[in-house]
């Protein structure tokens, strides 16, 4: 490969400094820190209790293997052959300023889910802190308190927690990055083993087991399967130039097949265990699984409180659900820092603190208006949270997942050589990038943006 201009933050090499760079393992764990998140833990339980149940858990695997972890590598390969933010490196491999715009568009996709996400961030952490102290114990009003809670000015708080730890992580760098998924994944498994062996002995537990692992697929529809997809993309975090901008630090040597195997692996090993939570808790106690959004706030913690020792497996259950939500906003902040930083020339310090800051005030409305706590915020059918998810989750999303399948396809002539796959491997990466790919996120986009209804 042709020698680039060195980047601030990623080049091989810089002027009076280090390149930033993951080690080996430190890659792949900031890669699965980024995919395991609040999708996995509060939207996977409850799209599968409403899309079909196990069937549906069978369609998003293969949607994660035969599409997924295809654009996954994709977003890897351009990355590290880039070396820069998505705008840079879109921008490098095709010497096309055009590509810079739909850069850009990823650029701004990760900022705007980042501005919601971190509100959900922060009620996991509120919810951790108030099961621990004996708040949510027996009896409580679930449903009253969850709404109360989202209803009033509290969540602010908790969203200026969640931005200034994401912010804290991200302004110390790769390695930064890094050292804080090598802490917090291993914890996060340690948890998640723990509640799965105890929620498995819960009586009734079997019918949940059940509900997630055999299938019924008269349940499925066509919808099930545009969901199913959609969800793998999130659950990757894919479209959105995240695995992009981490790849810009991963070293030459690395093989980034067996970095995408292993991260599409623990995103769907992860998706399996916290089923195997989520599904035996919710029939033991004979609640729905397939009651909306409520189910992770509102449902499971009623469920704990009634076993014995509750306040300590529900808190548990919430610090699982906020670690796993930080390591995902520390990639998502991660984009727009990278790219100011190309794009201005900015040190690390100023982009983190202006990034960081900006996406704080740019979340406040989706923190006040999600529970109605400001009327006024809502226009048309949705506040300013559900546009905010919906135009970053529905429509940059899947729009920014073309591009990179579009780009590697069929404009960028060397992503073979970058990806370093066998010729056989590559034949099919390229298939699936040119005519699988494109057709299918065309349709998950038609759908999702609501121009076509199954
Ligand atoms: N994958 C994360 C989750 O499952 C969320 C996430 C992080 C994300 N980075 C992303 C989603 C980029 C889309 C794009 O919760």
């Amino acid at each position: 490969m042709e020698q680039k201009k060195p980047l601030v933050h990623s080049g091989e090499e810089v002027a009076g400094g280090k390149a930033e760079r993951f080690s080996r393992s430190g890659f792949i764990l900031a890669a699965i820190g980024s995919s395991v998140g609040l999708g996995n833990m509060w939207k996977f339980p409850y799209i599968t209790g409403l899309y079909g149940g196990a069937a549906f858990f069978l369609l998003f695997v293969i949607c994660l293997l035969v599409i997924g972890i295809p654009v996954l590598m994709a977003e890897m390969t351009i990355g590290r052959a880039g070396r820069g933010s998505p705008a840079v490196s879109l921008v490098r491999l095709s010497g096309k300023k055009i590509w810079g715009g739909f850069g850009l568009l990823s650029i701004l996709g990760a900022f705007f889910i980042m501005s919601f996400y971190a509100v959900v961030a922060g009620w996991t952490l509120h919810y951790a802190v108030l099961t621990f102290g004996g708040g949510l114990g027996k009896g409580t009003d679930f449903e009253g308190a969850f709404f109360d809670f989202i209803g009033g000015f509290q969540p602010l708080v908790w969203q200026f927690i969640v931005m200034t730890v994401t912010g804290w992580i991200v302004i110390r760098g790769a390695s930064g990055i890094e050292k804080f998924n090598k802490v917090l994944i291993p914890a996060l498994v340690v948890i998640l083993l723990f509640l799965m062996v105890r929620v498995l002995m819960l009586d009734g537990a079997g019918a949940g087991v059940e509900f997630f692992l055999k299938p019924d697929f008269s349940k499925l529809t066509n919808e099930s399967v545009l969901v199913a997809l959609g969800h793998a993309f999130f659950s990757l975090s894919l479209g959105m130039g995240t695995m992009l901008t981490y790849g810009a630090y991963v070293d030459r040597q690395q093989s980034l097949g067996a970095a995408s195997l292993a991260v599409g692996g623990g995103d769907l090993l992860y998706a399996l265990l916290a089923g195997l939570i989520i599904f035996p808790t919710t029939f033991a106690f004979g609640i729905e699984p397939g009651q909306g959004p409520g189910l992770a706030f509102i449902a499971l913690p009623a469920a704990f409180s009634a076993m014995p020792a509750g306040w300590l497996f529900g808190g548990l259950f919430f610090i699982l659900l906020a670690i796993a939500a930080l390591t995902s906003c520390v990639s998502l902040l991660e984009v727009p820092v990278a790219y100011s930083m190309d794009r201005w020339n900015w040190g690390r310090p100023k982009a983190t603190i202006v990034t960081t800051v900006l996406c704080f005030l740019v979340g406040i409305p989706s923190a006040i208006s999600v529970g109605g706590a400001v009327g006024g915020l809502h226009w048309g059918l949705r506040s300013f949270f559900d546009w905010t998810d919906f135009i970053a989750s529905n429509i940059i999303l899947p729009l920014g997942g073309l591009i990179v399948t579009i780009f590697v396809g069929y404009v960028w002539r060397e992503a073979g050589k970058e990806a370093g796959l066998t010729a056989g491997w590559f034949t099919i990466w390229l298939f699936i990038l040119r005519y699988i790919a494109p057709v299918l996120i065309v349709l998950v986009f038609l759908h999702t943006s609501g121009i076509l209804k199954f």
